[in-house]
């Protein structure tokens, strides 16, 4: 292995809220710290945007998947060159991609699995676009290795976060996931649940608004504690971990069937289901952290919602100290294309970087491939 240096990196990232393309320009160090340098979020091109929402509706031809790997991978290149415009070119780019699929079920057909996922945006066309060495598709290796081929940013967490008793760091995306971090056992994490997917959801079906602004919506309305029960009692809440989810399991179809039993004031529908992604993670902190934890922090778009951090407060126990990335230094919203940052450094000096504990898998491999 080459001796390690501090290299530039680009890390892009567009997560299951399909909100932005997240891009990171970070130094990466040898001791694999990483220093934000600048963060931009890059808006989809509508048509892009929405033609990515059909992907996720299953509404979509091979010919859509193949034609939208190349769209993406142009608009992750687009991203980068914000970045490299300002700053010149990175020494490596490391690209989530966008996922639009996510089975990390051992489901067999013929007697072989079917465990799979799939990010696009391929990193070829990244490459080419913008002349650097891109880092992507990290997830297959986990998977390959028996792992569910996520969280992956708890490898992240780990280096971060340095703590004093146990702490879980907690991503409120698309998808919410934790991360715990104690000082006498490896890193765990698992995802508690939806986080800002179903919110995102209904404020478009009932307000035709992209998302929440500041928890004005859920602020105006009530919380139905009987329809919250009832969501609550969903399966994917009382699985064990290692459990990972996505817009398979809280699809359209899945909100607009737990909407039929819903109250009749949009407002108490946007209160509830922001309640209900704090109150799921707060149960599965009970139900699967086997220590006390010291602090909770909060990082993702959810950590701007001041409503869903009111209702995460109200559902801890008062011990608790609730945090933001922010009060560690680490922006709550470029964190996860920081990871990714990381992960691509890892890759590219050949060092394992996923975490068996956290997504099961039977070993420690090099996430990612490499595309010059
Ligand atoms: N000011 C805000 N008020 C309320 N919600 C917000 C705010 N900013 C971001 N969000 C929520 O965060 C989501 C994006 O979070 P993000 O961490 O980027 O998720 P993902 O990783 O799935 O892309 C948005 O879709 C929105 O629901
Ligand atoms: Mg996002």
């Amino acid at each position: 292995m080459n001796e390690l240096e501090s290299k530039k990196v680009i890390g892009l990232m567009s997560g299951t809220s399909c909100d932005s393309i997240d891009a990171a320009l970070c130094e990466v160090h040898p001791d694999l710290s990483c220093k934000l340098i600048k963060g931009i979020n890059y808006q989809y091109p509508p048509h892009i945007r929405a033609k990515v929402f059909q992907l996720f509706k299953g509404e979509a031809s091979v010919k859509d998947v193949c034609q939208m790997n190349f769209a993406i991978g142009k608009c992750f290149a687009q991203a980068a060159g914000v970045l490299i415009s300002e700053f010149g070119k990175p020494d490596i780019i490391a690209s989530h991609g966008q996922t639009i699929y996510h089975f990390p079920f051992d489901e067999k057909l013929d007697g072989i699995s079917l465990k799979s996922t799939l990010q696009i945006g391929d990193s070829s066309v990244i490459a080419q676009e913008t002349g650097c060495l891109t880092v992507s598709n990290f997830r297959e290796a986990d998977i390959c290795a028996g792992g569910q081929g996520a969280p992956l940013v708890c490898f992240a967490d780990e280096k971060w976060f340095k703590c004093n008793g146990n702490i879980a760091v907690q991503n409120i995306g698309g998808i919410a996931n934790v991360t715990v971090i104690s000082n006498d056992c490896p890193a765990f994490g698992f995802d508690t649940g939806p986080g800002n997917l179903i919110i995102d959801y209904c404020m478009n079906k009932f307000f035709n608004k992209p998302y929440d602004e500041d928890g004005k919506t859920a602020e105006s309305g009530k919380v139905d504690e009987s329809w919250l029960d009832c969501l609550m009692q969903d399966d994917y809440y009382f699985k064990n971990p290692p459990k990972t989810t996505g817009r398979e399991y809280f699809s359209p179809q899945y909100i607009e069937n737990a909407l039929k039993s819903a109250p009749s004031a949009p407002e108490d529908i946007i209160a509830t289901v922001t309640a209900l992604t704090a109150k799921s993670a707060a149960a599965a902190y009970e139900r699967f952290i086997d220590r006390k934890l010291n602090e909770v922090i909060v990082g993702g778009g959810g950590a701007y919602n001041p409503v869903l951090m009111k209702f995460l407060r109200s559902y801890l126990p008062k011990y608790i100290e609730l945090k933001t990335h922010e009060d560690y230094g680490i922006s709550n919203n470029f964190k996860e294309a920081m990871a990714f940052a990381l992960l691509g450094y890892c890759t590219y000096y050949g060092i394992p970087n996923n975490l068996p504990s956290c997504t099961g898998a039977s070993k420690r491999v090099v996430l990612g491939k490499i595309a010059y």
